[in-house]
């Protein structure tokens, strides 16, 4: 296992290119499943999480074909849904696996999905899935940790998600192009991942109309068919970075971006203290000067301010004049960063889904352990602050969804060293 050995202090100064969203393309590659002819993406990130679903696709019968002359273009086609499983080892280790669910069941008329199981951001259930699938007339048994789902021609429904999920919006939004008549998805997820979702399927033929509002109406067509996609920039990765200049001071340009995308987190820089702006189409610019304010925000929906930036600002907020609190709305147990940080000198509580963070407090390198993605990345940058030397074990949490993030962070000035384990202490 690799880990980042990570000497603090330097000011990130220069231009970083931002890549593909990886929650937008790993539903486009799933939506592969729902046509025989060949699906074309193009800014498809180079991360774990993209080789694991390529992984998964192909165990499932499908060809994915990296293009040779561009390493972040996959072609993938579904000729048969020959063997429509996704089995648990694949499943634990990436949940939007649950994303093959609906495009399988819809096409082929079975699928079997390993249950997800617990992970470290708390339980994550799909029972919001389930139900909306079986409102469309699919038939789903438990049978050994895995779901079985049976199904003829699936039937259009209204349905009205209990609560907000994405991943649910786009499975459900899949299954509904082939069913008979019309599905309306209420209180669906406003992302733009699932705009991104939706184009891609209009592209293929499919008849969706209101995605990225709470309501999306889907006219289901008898096939579809082959198309060409460039997924959109990762909001998270640009909001990641944005963070990087504020928490060293730094001035970082962000090429390839969407700034539409993130209004909520450059409102959230901006009350810090921290200078965002953007130059030019498709290109921000992060200024900090040394003087950060708390932070102070509840995660929500989109267009609300992400769960997964708030492991990143609970970092910032470690070096702010004053006292921030940060309430995580979505998730439970995803303050798992926070011991990680109080090791390296931050003044952290948690009291439930509550943290209070007393700033500033000098950092100093110590050696922690990345818990999960988002929490990965929050640790990069605290070790970027930090006085001295950072170790951070369990990098592959970081390869899941960051592409060559220390060539990125190294090539603005950090010093991140990629070391095998063992090889060095
Ligand atoms: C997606 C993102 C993830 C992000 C999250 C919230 C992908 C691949 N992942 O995850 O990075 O952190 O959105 O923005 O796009 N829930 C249920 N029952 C369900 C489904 C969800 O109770 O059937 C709950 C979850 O436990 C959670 C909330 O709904 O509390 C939101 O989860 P959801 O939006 O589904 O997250 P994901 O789609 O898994």
């Amino acid at each position: 296992m690799d880990q980042f050995k990570i000497q603090g202090g330097c000011k990130l100064q220069g231009t970083i290119a931002i890549g593909g969203a990886k929650n937008a393309a790993l539903p486009a590659m799933t939506m592969a499943l729902l046509t025989a002819e060949p699906i074309t993406l193009t800014n498809v990130p180079n991360v774990r999480d993209i080789v694991t679903m390529g992984r998964l696709l192909e165990h499932m019968g499908a060809e994915v074909q990296q293009a040779e002359s561009n390493p972040h273009s996959f072609t993938i086609q579904a000729r048969d849904n020959r063997h429509a499983e996704a089995p648990y080892d694949l499943v634990k280790t990436m949940r939007a696996s649950i994303l093959t669910l609906g495009p399988l069941v819809a096409r082929s008329g079975y699928a079997r999905v390993s249950l997800p199981g617990g992970c470290a951001i708390g339980a994550r259930p799909v029972d919001l899935h389930i139900r909306a699938l079986e409102q469309m007339g699919v038939a789903i048994s438990l049978d050994h940790g895995y779901m079985e789902a049976r199904a003829g021609k699936l039937r259009g429904a209204e349905i009205i998600f209990d609560k907000i999920t994405v991943t649910g919006t786009e499975n459900i939004m899949a299954a509904a192009t082939l069913a008979d008549g019309e599905t309306v998805l209420m209180n669906a997820a406003r992302e733009p991942e699932v705009t991104d979702c939706a184009d891609l399927l209009n592209r293929m033929g499919a008849r969706i109309q209101g995605a990225g509002t709470p309501t999306i109406r889907i006219q289901g067509v008898a096939s579809l068919h082959g198309a060409k996609h460039h997924v959109i920039p990762d909001r998270i990765e640009t909001g990641t970075f944005l963070v990087a200049a504020a928490i060293t001071s730094g001035n970082l340009l962000l090429t390839g971006c969407d700034p539409a995308h993130l209004t909520a987190v450059i409102n959230q820089l901006a009350s810090c203290g921290v200078d965002v702006r953007e130059e030019a189409a498709g290109q921000l610019r992060a200024r900090g000067n040394g003087q950060l304010r708390p932070a102070s925000f509840t995660t929500e929906e989109y267009p609300g301010f992400p769960t997964d930036m708030q492991a990143q600002f609970m970092a910032l907020a470690t070096q702010a004049e004053g006292t921030s609190n940060v309430a995580e709305a979505i998730f439970e147990n995803r303050f798992l960063h926070a011991s990680e940080m109080a090791r390296m000198g931050a003044d952290i509580s948690i009291s439930g889904n509550e943290a209070v963070i007393r700033g500033r407090t000098p950092l100093v390198g110590a050696r922690v352990i990345a818990s999960d993605l988002r929490a990965s990345a929050s640790l990069v940058l605290a070790a970027l602050a930090a006085s001295n030397t950072t170790w951070i074990d369990r990098v592959y949490h970081i390869d899941r969804g960051y592409e060559r993030i220390e060539e990125k962070l190294c090539a603005v000035g950090a010093r991140i060293e990629r070391v095998a384990d063992g090889k060095e202490s």
